[in-house]
């Protein structure tokens, strides 16, 4: 898998105790690399990282993203050969009651994993994990492309666009060109909202379904008819990883952006969702209003993946039934069985993933 570039090497993963962040460290542990972390805090109680047991298997530095000294030493220190920066205050509404921590903790603290590679000596391949709210989004019903204008309403979508400018600014500055002396290459990573076992933030409707089933609590669902596009959590980390893996091999890859988001038409109503968790979480009391059926909806920001396609042969692995099946099962698992057994939960869907991959004959499962 990904030509074997994690095994026996130091991959620092940042906000390694989030969402994202604990399932790509089980999956680089599994693929048998060191996995070193930067994190404030455990974001969230429960949380898959203490539940899978982590905090016993790895280095975490305690640290703020935000701080310029601690930050950079705690890179130049560890030395990694890969780096997944992910750390980030990640939710829109949190960004409206806090902009100014928002602006800091996505801007600053990129800049400052930025200034921890520039003290590297060794080779290091660097994945700077951005969002697809990063576009301006123009209500246009075409997805968005990487060469797309940046911006943002809100201060998290601004916040997003404003590190994206300052990593292409830093790379620019002070990592070169591919083929400079230079040890260092960044990649820039865009992908949208992302669901699956193990999330616990704030407002998202997949946790809040779980959380209400857990207890036997009624879900009501206002909105039933609004479209997002689904997509595994395991999606983008495939092409998160997928991408280091292929710039470490090829300098031509340095300072470009990809989009991993799913198929185009996989864009469903929230009212599908719940249904198809309802199959997996049985007896979820589940009501659907239908009573607010002509509201307007902002134009939906979708990706167009025809760059990872063509430069890396990426592509979604999971449709829709599949995403919400594993996803619920996941939730299942956790709920019925207990924290206990939840890492083999995790390793088997991880199983289960790159076995498919595999089958459908995308190239990392196969290499
Ligand atoms: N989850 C999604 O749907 C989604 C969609 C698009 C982009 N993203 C991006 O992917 C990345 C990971 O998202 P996630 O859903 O796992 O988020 P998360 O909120 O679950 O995890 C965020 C991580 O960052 C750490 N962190 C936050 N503030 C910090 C600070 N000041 N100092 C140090 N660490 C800090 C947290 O401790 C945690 O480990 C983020 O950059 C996010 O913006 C996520």
């Amino acid at each position: 898998m990904f030509n074997n570039a994690f095994n026996g090497k130091k991959v620092l993963v940042t906000g390694h105790t989030g969402f994202k962040g604990t399932w790509m460290t089980i999956w680089l542990q599994q693929m048998g690399a060191e996995v070193v972390g930067i994190s404030d805090t455990i974001p969230t109680d429960p949380a898959h990282f203490s539940a899978a047991g982590l905090e016993d298997t790895m280095t975490t530095h305690w640290l703020d993203i935000r701080d310029e000294e601690a930050v950079p030493a705690a890179i130049a220190d560890e030395a990694p050969d890969f780096v997944f920066h992910m750390a980030a205050q990640a939710l829109v509404k949190a960004s409206y009651d806090d902009p100014v921590g928002t602006y800091t903790t996505n801007m600053v603290g990129s800049a400052n994993v930025l200034e921890g590679l520039r003290r590297l000596d060794n080779q290091c391949t660097a994945i700077m994990i951005t969002s697809d709210k990063c576009y301006e989004n123009v209500e246009t019903y075409y997805g968005y492309r990487e060469d797309d204008r940046l911006g943002g309403a809100d201060p998290y979508s601004a916040s997003k666009a404003a590190a994206e400018i300052i990593i292409s600014s830093h790379t620019r500055s002070f990592f070169g060109q591919p083929d400079d002396e230079r040890n260092v290459r960044i990649g820039v990573v865009r992908a949208g909202n992302v669901v699956g076992g193990g999330d616990w933030a704030a407002d998202r409707l997949v946790p809040d379904v779980a959380r209400s089933w857990s207890v036997g609590e009624n879900v009501t669902i206002r909105r039933p008819q609004a479209t997002r596009p689904w997509q595994h959590v395991l999606e983008p980390i495939s092409g998160y990883l997928h991408l280091g893996a292929e710039l470490a091999q090829r300098p031509e890859l340095h300072n470009e952006a990809f989009n991993f988001g799913p198929p185009a038409e996989a864009v469903n109503p929230v009212r599908d969702v719940v249904v198809a968790l309802k199959e997996h979480l049985p007896g979820l009391d589940l009501t659907i209003d239908e009573s607010q059926a002509h509201f307007h909806e902002a134009g939906l920001l979708k990706l167009t993946c025809d760059k990872a396609l063509s430069y890396l042969q990426w592509t979604p692995v999971l449709d829709f039934d599949e995403t919400m099946k594993i996803s619920a099962d996941w939730f299942h698992s956790f709920y019925k069985d207990g924290a206990d057994g939840i890492r083999a939960v995790t390793d088997g869907q991880l199983d289960y993933y790159t076995g498919l991959a595999a089958d459908r004959g995308l190239s990392w499962a196969n290499s």
